[in-house]
């Protein structure tokens, strides 16, 4: 990105194997086949101007938006037929399925780059380890990686031929909601090192069992580069499974992260300190102890598969270490923020951004870790968690154990699931249910005291993210706390 010549005409149309032109007629000031593309787009409304607009036939037919694309400034579009909606002169690229010409230059882009890729999934912290490797691998070179969750059917091979000729390394997030969805997306990307942060209870609804989960996940080593490295969560009840898989699929080497005696990154001890935290570590038979600029113990381990990975594709260790200290939380990933509450500063823990058992857990987690102040309690503000199948009433039923473990004293939920658990908190912990998070706004923004730590956590389709935009229009100086 940023590239100016991310993609000429004649590049793409080879890529593709799709025709060039335009509709009317010579088109004098836009000629179909000399213009050059410094990045590619399937959205008008986030098109920067000299993309290539994908027209994708997705929830919408990006066809309907040729216009608007060219009005914003594309440079051409990939369309799927001599289009009707196509403005006069707009230079075109046809081809028979958009979506596959955008894996055709997706491959191309691949194809091109000198660098080391690396691939991560899980059931939780995907983008925080891809940010994680962000920061860790530019201390060594130029990272591609997408701004955005980018991590499905279009959203891999999006990245992917976005990815410049150029670019050190590019890292790509790859999900999956059913079985058989991760493979072609590794096999696009070629992975030199593939991640899997942790197996969970996620997406239980399309799954008859977290064994499955597992089985799913693993698919990610079957796009290994020759020589690449699988990165294994050592911890996880499923590791001698993904071990086997990786194995099994030709990866040269398996690497280990986690807390267990025996991980080859290993965190021996987690201590918040400011707004971030401090690590001891055992890694490749070395102690280290150092800072990191993010909170949690999920995202320390988080790191150390970061640094596994970095390390499998060449990158160095003490330098990577080092990028650790200057990160920042991510919107919705734990970002700390003090607001002003009744009587003093309160303080705002925003996990708002999507939940599963997993993340739930390391959320409360995070709140039982921080310290309230004089006179404060620890809040949690809980919307549902979405997508979890049969099991989804007494998966909510039993963050009561979780909420009791971690000290918290007051939980504020909503959300039909949410019932569950609040039929079964012990009564001094009820704040308030409501229906849908927006009812709880009014009640959390009144409720909040000074010295209070407030941590809100719930599925994306929850909207429990508007509670904690209420509470972060209260920030003091919008600073963060520490
Ligand atoms: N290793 C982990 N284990 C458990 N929870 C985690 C872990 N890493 C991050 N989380 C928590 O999970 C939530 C989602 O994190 P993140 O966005 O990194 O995950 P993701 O896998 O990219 O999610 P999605 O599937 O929605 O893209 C955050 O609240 C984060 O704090
Ligand atoms: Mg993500």
């Amino acid at each position: 990105m940023g590239d100016e010549n991310l993609w000429t005409a004649f590049e793409a149309a080879a890529a593709t194997g799709g025709a060039l032109c335009s509709r009317g007629g010579e088109g004098d000031d836009w000629p179909a086949e000399e213009w050059s593309a410094a990045g590619i787009s399937i959205d008008t409304r986030s098109l920067k101007p000299g993309d290539i607009f994908v027209a994708l036939r997705d929830a919408r037919d990006g066809h309907e938006f040729l216009k608007s694309a060219f009005d914003a400034g594309a440079a051409a579009a990939l369309v799927a037929k001599a289009p009707d909606t196509a403005p006069d002169g707009a230079p075109l690229l046809v081809v028979g399925d958009t979506l596959q010409g955008l894996r055709d230059l997706a491959l191309a882009a691949r194809l091109r780059n000198f660098g080391k890729r690396i691939g991560v999934t899980g059931s939780a912290g995907k983008t925080s380890t891809k940010e994680i490797l962000r920061a860790v691998l530019s201390a060594g070179g130029s990272v591609h990686a997408a701004d955005k969750s980018f991590n499905n059917h279009w959203g891999v091979p999006l990245t992917l031929a976005r990815l410049p000729m150029h670019a050190d390394y590019g890292v790509f997030e790859i999900g999956m909601n059913h079985a058989g969805e991760i493979t072609p997306l590794t096999n696009l990307v070629r992975p030199h090192a593939a991640i899997i942060t942790t197996v969970g209870a996620a997406h239980l609804e399309f799954f008859d069992s977290v064994e499955n989960i597992a089985e799913a996940k693993a698919e990610i080593f079957l796009g290994l580069a020759p020589g690449g490295v699988a990165v294994l969560p050592f911890d996880n009840d499923y590791f001698e499974l993904l071990k086997e898989r990786a194995e099994a699929s030709g990866a040269a080497s398996f690497v280990t992260f986690g807390e267990n005696a025996g991980a080859d990154f290993r965190l021996l001890e987690y201590k918040a300190a400011g707004a971030g935290a401090r690590l001891r570590t055992s890694i490749k038979g070395e102690e280290r102890g150092f800072d990191v600029g993010i909170p949690g113990k999920h995202q320390a381990l988080n790191m150390l598969a970061a640094l596994a990975a970095a390390d499998a594709v060449g990158a160095d260790l003490d330098r990577s270490i080092a990028a650790l200290a200057s990160l920042e939380p991510a919107e919705g990933r734990g970002q700390r923020t003090i607001i002003q509450a009744e009587g003093g500063d309160a303080v705002l823990i925003d996990e708002s951004y999507n939940a599963n058992p997993s993340s739930m857990a390391a959320s409360i987690g995070l709140l039982g870790a921080a310290v309230p102040g004089a006179g404060g309690r620890r809040i949690a503000v809980l919307g549902e968690m979405l997508e979890l199948g049969p099991d989804a009433p007494a998966l909510h039923a039993s963050l009561a154990a979780t909420l009791i473990e971690a000290k918290v004293d007051r939980v504020y939920a909503a959300g039909e699931l949410m019932r569950h658990l609040w039929d079964v908190l012990p009564k001094d912990m009820c704040g308030l249910y409501a229906g849908s998070a927006v009812g709880l706004v009014g009640a959390v923004e009144d409720a909040i005291k000074s010295g209070d730590v407030v941590m809100i956590k719930g599925s994306n389709a929850s909207k429990v993210s508007a509670v904690a935009k209420a509470l972060q229009s209260r920030a003091a100086n919008r600073k963060r706390a520490s």
